[in-house]
């Protein structure tokens, strides 16, 4: 992945408070993430703490502050899924990639993600590869769908 261009991404902007969300909207498109520096650099450029930063950032799922890995892997946590074993899902996947929610492997073969609806309720307990969808997902299957991905 090239460095960030921060210079060129700045310079479509004023340098102020209202322009946080755009700017790092844009450092996730590019990087696919946004990382410590990131954060560091806004900070600077927009002259707001990098907590500010974190905590407006945090409020909007979109943001992720992990580098992502070759693999997304999503659990879904809605009412359904989480009704038809959602919870027993996400435990077993955390012990299969040896990660929690919300990190990514050492390898960089797999992110773990946790959302709130896929949009296929009927098809719970759910889980989401890349854009490969696994309906009525079951604990004992697990291993067997996640070695399919390199
Ligand atoms: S609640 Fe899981 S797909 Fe809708």
């Amino acid at each position: 992945m090239k460095d960030t261009d921060y210079t060129s991404i700045f310079s479509r902007f004023r340098g102020v408070e209202g322009d946080l969300l755009p700017i790092l909207l844009r450092i996730q498109e590019k990087d696919g993430y946004i990382s410590e520096t990131s954060v560091e650099r806004v900070s600077r450029f927009l002259k707001i703490s990098e907590n500010q930063i974190y905590g407006v950032a945090s409020f909007y799922s979109r943001f992720r502050f992990t580098k992502p890995g070759k693999n997304t892997v999503k659990v879904c946590m809605g009412t359904a899924c989480h009704v038809h074993g959602g919870q027993f899902l996400t435990d077993e996947l955390g012990w299969n990639l040896g990660i929690s929610v919300g990190q990514t492997t050492d390898d960089g073969r797999f992110d773990f993600q946790r959302v709130t609806c896929l949009g296929c309720c009927a098809l719970a307990p759910v889980v989401q590869i890349n854009d490969e969808t696994y309906g009525r997902t079951m604990v004992v299957g697990l291993k067997e769908i996640l070695n399919k991905y390199e």
